[in-house]
């Protein structure tokens, strides 16, 4: 199929307060971004996390960076080493740093040190339900969300649960950018629909940026 957009600039689009979409800023990089993330899989595999409340997540996940997000019996945590291996996560890759730097700054969040990066993988029908990021520390530092592969709907709401939602279509190499006022937006991704994309087959991908610990 002829891509349209294969030639196109990225462009941004104001999401809220704080938030901005950042369209098509990892088109370029995406084939490095996904070596890296097999890459990665290969030292801390993908795996269905279980939630406290014993529910088995649609997503698989893996992590990278000197932190990653993990759950356990008693709830969320961010922690230096994966349960599953024992070891610490693998590194943030060069690509990984050097997009989110970009992003960031592209977004207006120069001085974001991301210390996390939690990857998602989404195959048909897997979702992640509204939340809200709350479990980093400093809420002074946004989240750089980038979306690889399939595209899939995010939902952006606000401060509560209950808030109107805005839908919008998150394509390959879209990013997505929020902090500041729109730190805490409650935030989800409706099932994937199945499909089929050159670089990734029949998933979605997702990186997110975060600082998790302390400032260095
Ligand atoms: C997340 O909220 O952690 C991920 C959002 C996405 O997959 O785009
Ligand atoms: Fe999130």
């Amino acid at each position: 199929m002829l891509d349209l957009f294969a030639d196109t600039k990225p462009w941004q689009e104001p999401l809220a307060s704080g938030a901005v979409i950042l369209r098509r800023f990892a088109f370029d990089c995406a084939p490095s971004l996904l070596q890296a993330i097999a890459a990665v899989a290969r030292q801390s595999p993908f795996r269905q996390m279980v939630t406290p409340g014993g529910y088995t997540m649609s997503v698989a996940m893996t992590n990278c960076g000197r932190l990653g997000w993990t759950t356990d019996q008693h709830g969320y945590l961010y922690s230096p080493c994966d349960p599953l291996t024992g070891a610490h996560w693998p590194p943030l890759p060069d690509a990984f740093a050097d997009l989110c730097q970009q992003a960031a700054t592209a977004a207006g969040y120069a001085d974001f040190q991301p210390d996390a990066c939690l990857i998602n993988r989404y195959t048909p029908g897997a979702k992640l339900s509204l939340h809200q990021d709350k479990d980093e520390p400093d809420l002074r530092a946004p989240i750089v969300s980038v979306s690889l592969g399939l595209p899939a709907i995010f939902q952006f709401g606000g401060l509560r649960r209950n808030d109107p939602l805005k839908r919008l279509l998150l394509e390959h190499g879209d990013i997505v950018v929020w902090g500041g006022n729109s730190r805490l937006f409650y935030h989800g991704i409706q099932p994937l629909k199945t499909g089929y994309h050159p670089l990734t087959g029949d998933c979605r991908y997702n990186l997110t940026f975060r600082q998790a610990g302390k400032k260095e």
